[in-house]
């Protein structure tokens, strides 16, 4: 069995970060969220994977390399434009051949693994596994209806969902699904849609099997979906103190500290992870908090957010539920009381 990793999009919602960065490389739990996908097919046995890249390609080969500090062996595959979910199935046909697939979106990320849907496709070997999970919101995603535990129809995003079982971004396919992708036609937004190729299949009486998956999956299109990630992903985070904490600063509960980073009188309160060379002074970080590598910390409260490299923070309010990009600088104005002096980019937002 393959794998097809799909890693090109704009990531419009996750804007002003995707201006300069792919979504998929964002981190939670200071990983990119990509590399969870890398490493779940890679647990479940599959370790010939392409990777399909847009705009962002330079930056994700870069991150990736040839696969191997993964374990994996990584081709990566050109899309000319984000076509569709069903568009990239066909442009990677050269690469799967006859061999059956899972195919796992680059921004979906799926608590245990995906080794046990892998299991249970390759035992009952439908032409397509597809796996649901239910959300409160379903119009921002594939619905499934089902009939008698079958599927019977998938609409993407629909206005008035036919139920609130939304398609989680992780499917698994036969070779059928290229006669799938061939025959259908580009939705209203212009897409080739996995959703109408695998109703192909069903219209045409190959078996679909829906398999409702319990534990947590995200979506992490928007930013409170990378804020709830970093919760998750730090739920399992073990203590590792490597950097410097000084006798005036308390660590307390599972706090990881890279190599190089200095903790002066500060207190951290974890699940925190924290990367290598960071400075932190007297500051306070709460729970769930990665700070990527190189930040810099100062006389800040900050919890519940997600700070990338290189960002220098000395803010007055404490910062909470924040996803903060490279290079930000948040500082203190000098000789302007009562003001604020930003400089922000497109699609930024600052509530006070
Ligand atoms: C895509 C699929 C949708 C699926 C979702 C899961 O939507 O088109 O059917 O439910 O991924 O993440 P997108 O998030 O790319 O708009």
């Amino acid at each position: 069995m393959k794998g097809l990793i799909l890693s090109g999009g704009t990531g419009s919602r996750l804007r002003p970060l995707t201006y300069t960065g792919a979504k998929q490389l964002i981190p939670v739990g200071n990983k990119p969220i990509l590399f969870y996908a890398i490493e779940a097919l890679r647990d479940s046995g599959v370790t010939d994977i392409a990777i399909i890249v847009g705009d962002t390609r330079a930056e994700i080969r870069a991150a990736v390399g040839d696969g191997s500090a993964f374990g994996a062996r990584i081709t990566f595959i050109e899309q000319e434009r984000p076509l569709g979910l069903a568009h990239a199935v066909k442009i990677a046909q050269d690469f799967l051949g006859d061999d059956s697939f899972i195919m796992f979106l680059g921004d979906n990320l799926v608590r245990g693994g995906v080794d046990s849907f892998v299991r249970q496709f390759l035992s009952s070997s439908p032409a397509a596994l597809v796996l649901l999970s239910e959300v409160p919101e379903p119009q921002h995603f594939g619905v499934v209806e089902l009939e008698d535990g079958r599927v019977k129809r998938l609409v993407e995003k629909p206005k008035v969902p036919p139920s609130n079982l939304a398609l989680v971004g992780v499917y698994l396919f036969q070779s059928d699904i290229f006669r799938a992708v061939d025959a259908i036609q580009p939705s209203a937004r212009g897409e080739l849609e996995i959703t109408d190729a695998i109703q192909w299949l069903v219209d045409n009486g190959h078996t679909v099997e829906p398999h409702q998956i319990r534990g947590w999956w995200k979506d992490t299109g928007r930013p409170d979906d990378v804020l709830d990630a970093n919760r998750l992903m730090l739920e399992a985070l073990e203590r590792d103190v490597r950097g410097e904490v000084d006798e005036h600063s308390h660590v307390v509960g599972r706090v990881q500290i890279g190599a190089g980073s200095r903790v002066v009188r500060s207190t951290l309160r974890g699940p925190i992870v924290i990367g290598d060379n960071v400075v932190i002074e007297d500051a306070y970080i709460g729970p769930f908090t990665s700070i990527s590598d190189r930040a810099k910390i100062y006389r800040t409260e900050i919890e519940n957010s997600v700070v990338l490299e290189e960002s220098h923070i000395e803010s007055a309010y404490r910062i909470d539920g924040s996803l903060i990009g490279r290079r930000v600088q948040i500082v203190p104005a000098v000789n302007k009381p009562k003001t604020i002096h930003l400089v922000l980019g497109d699609d930024s937002r600052c509530e006070f």
